[in-house]
């Protein structure tokens, strides 16, 4: 592999693990207001995140590349309302977004298919992040100031399964 596209892949593991902490954050705030369906989706969601993570993991030891591991960014959730957080969360998707297609590109500029070929996963995973994180938002902008609204949507929210990724690596 080129340098550089191992060098991108590898600082993703730390942004998926740093996804991960943030979630894990949001969870949190959640369990603080006592709203356990909003905290439970998302320690689901940092689940999956950590998920991503092994997956760029593994993807560099099975190409026989070396990997380093840095230090994880301290995840501040200074918002103040629910609206606030979940809004946070669609903005961080999109964020990651924006890095893997950035990997994208550079691996596409390099001749690199095999890693495009494992990215595609990621850029159909990250349409799903979005639009679910996207509906978070539009369900707390709809329902979150309304008490009784409010517990059917924690109650929903509590009922999230968590599914391993259905990529293989290697
Ligand atoms: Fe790993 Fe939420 O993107």
């Amino acid at each position: 592999m080129k340098q550089k596209i191992p060098q991108m892949l590898n600082e993703q593991i730390n942004k998926e693990l740093f996804s991960a902490y943030l979630y894990l954050d949001f969870v949190n705030f959640f369990v603080q207001k006592g709203l356990m369906g909003f905290a439970h989706w998302y320690r689901v969601q940092a689940q999956e995140e950590r998920d991503h993570a092994m997956l760029f993991y593994d993807y560099l030891h099975h190409n026989n590349e070396n990997i380093t591991l840095d230090a994880i960014e301290k995840p501040e959730t200074t918002q103040q309302t629910s609206l606030d957080v979940v809004r946070a969360g669609l903005a961080h998707e999109e964020f990651i977004t924006a890095s893997i297609d950035d990997i994208y590109a550079a691996a596409l500029a390099a001749k690199d298919f095999r890693t495009t070929q494992f990215l595609d996963w990621f850029v159909k995973e990250q349409g799903e992040e979005e639009a679910n994180a996207n509906d978070l938002v539009t369900k707390v902008e709809l329902f979150g100031a309304d008490p009784k609204s409010l517990y059917l949507l924690d109650a929903e929210l509590g009922a999230r399964v968590y599914a391993p990724p259905t990529l293989v690596v290697g």
